[in-house]
């Protein structure tokens, strides 16, 4: 397939490459475009084949439930059959923004788009691209994370490009992504509503809203209520470790481990923060960010991962980081991009 590429400045949107994209979307056709949290891989919602795109450009199991993306709340009433007073409550707070929320779905909305389920999973996101490419399309957008399955999300247009060239019939390169990590799943059918996937909005700020809120125990569990949770998700190709405690006492092990794996010829890459990369000695290291800014962390966490995957490393060790308000979100990719292997010191 011949993938259009077209890049987007947005502070000044060209409104014809979005006609262009509209036009493919309505045509049932299939346009990667970014998002304020990551890049999405987006078909017509509504329509069964259209979405049926979407799990094969991404190699995706058909049980894993889309995203389906409004530019207005009017759009509710197509896919959604009842919307509980806390999600009202929720929309006038975090709308448009990075707050995904399931509800019972309307007949309009085929299973092929929701994975079978009943429920539908709906979020405005806050992009001035994506909000008018949903709205000139005339429809809702199904979109996934624009990433090949399993891999890590795309934050730049260059990850997409390295995907999906090929595999879509557009893509939107507008750059980087301001948040990096996946908006926050909050299931608002049961009660108390239940966070399903950790995100850019946090346990805190739901709870500062609504009060109670239950979380999945996606961490642990066989059968987490996001389907998409139980995959090896965000994973990097090279096996990954994570050492968790006392930082000082990280730094002497991924630094003893680092350079036993470097003399027996192994390519070591090695995540660490502003303040520890001058404290290794081997392998390959680069800074996420700011220990203590999260928000840095969150938007860089992907792009050092795919950067470890382009260098070919062997194994990545990884410092650990808080799990107080995003540091939990962060975390919790970090943990699945390693396959649940921690070692606490
Ligand atoms: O920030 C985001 O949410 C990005 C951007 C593109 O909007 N999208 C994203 O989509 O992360 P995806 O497909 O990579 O992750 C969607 C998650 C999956 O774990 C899926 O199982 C879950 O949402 N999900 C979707 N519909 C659901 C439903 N009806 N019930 C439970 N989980 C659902
Ligand atoms: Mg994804």
């Amino acid at each position: 397939m011949n993938t259009k590429i077209r890049k987007i400045d947005i502070t000044n949107v060209d409104s014809s490459i979005i006609i262009e994209a509209a036009n493919i979307i309505k045509h049932g056709g299939t346009v990667v475009f970014p998002t304020e949290t990551v890049y999405g891989l987006g078909a017509d919602a509504l329509n069964e084949k259209a979405s049926k795109k979407i799990y094969e450009a991404k190699g995706r199991p058909s049980d894993n439930p889309l995203i389906v993306h409004i530019s207005d709340k009017r759009d509710l009433i197509k896919i959604v059959s009842h919307i509980p007073e806390v999600a009202d409550m929720l929309m006038e707070k975090f709308w448009p923004g990075p707050l995904t929320l399931i509800f019972n779905k309307t007949k309009d909305v085929p299973k092929g788009t929701t994975g079978g389920l009943d429920t539908v999973a709906v979020r405005m996101p806050n992009h001035p691209v994506a909000l008018e490419l949903i709205k000139q399309s005339g429809t809702c957008i199904a979109a996934p994370s624009a990433n090949i399955s399993g891999k890590p999300s795309p934050t730049t247009g260059e990850h997409v490009i390295e995907d999906l060239d090929g595999r879509v019939d557009m893509i939107i390169n507008s750059g980087s992504v301001g948040i990096g990590i996946e908006s926050t799943i909050l299931d608002v059918t049961c009660n108390p509503p239940m966070i399903l996937r950790p995100g850019y909005v946090t346990v805190e700020m739901v709870k500062e809203i609504i009060g109670n809120v239950a979380i999945d125990n996606f961490q642990e569990s066989d059968k987490p209520k996001a389907p998409g949770m139980k995959y090896r998700h965000y994973a990097p190709k090279a096996d990954m470790v994570i050492y968790s405690g006392e930082t000082s006492k990280v730094i002497e092990a991924i630094n003893s481990i680092a350079k036993e794996k470097y003399e027996k010829g192994l390519k070591v890459g090695i995540i660490a923060t502003e303040e520890s990369q001058m404290l290794y000695k081997y392998g390959k290291v680069f800074s996420i960010g700011k220990r203590k800014s999260e928000k840095q962390i969150a938007k860089n966490l992907y792009a050092v991962l795919r950067a470890f995957d382009d260098m070919e490393v062997d194994i990545i060790l990884s410092e650990s980081f808080s799990e107080g308000d995003l540091g939990y979100a962060i975390m919790n990719r970090l943990v699945k991009a390693s396959s649940n292997n921690i070692i606490k010191i």
